[in-house]
């Protein structure tokens, strides 16, 4: 999957399944901080899921879009990372860091 930097830097990275994106942005420093490690509790794993590609992914549950209204500069396509599990199907997925 492939992540774009605040700068416009994209940074692709190798993927295990099974992966969330906040624990892979984790792993990479990339600046996400997953403070309540994946348990929906906190919303500093927000990324923003690239427009073209957002119907990849299942809907957010109602959890999921109850934290995602606490996140600053909301967009139509902001998902919280820890909620986004990585599979084949996602191979190549793109998402933006805030
Ligand atoms: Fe806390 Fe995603 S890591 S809501």
């Amino acid at each position: 999957m492939t992540f774009i930097a605040a700068s416009g830097a994209a940074i692709e990275i190798q993927a295990a399944v099974g992966c969330s994106v906040m624990q892979l942005a984790r792993e990479h420093d990339l600046g996400i901080e997953g403070t309540c490690d994946g348990s929906l509790a906190c919303a500093t794993c927000h990324v923003i899921v690239e427009p073209a590609q957002i119907a990849r992914l299942a809907p957010a549950s109602a959890e999921e879009e109850e934290m995602l209204d606490l996140v600053p500069g909301l967009q139509p396509t902001s998902r919280l990372g820890c909620q986004i599990r990585l599979t084949d199907e996602l191979d190549g997925l793109v998402v933006r860091l805030p």
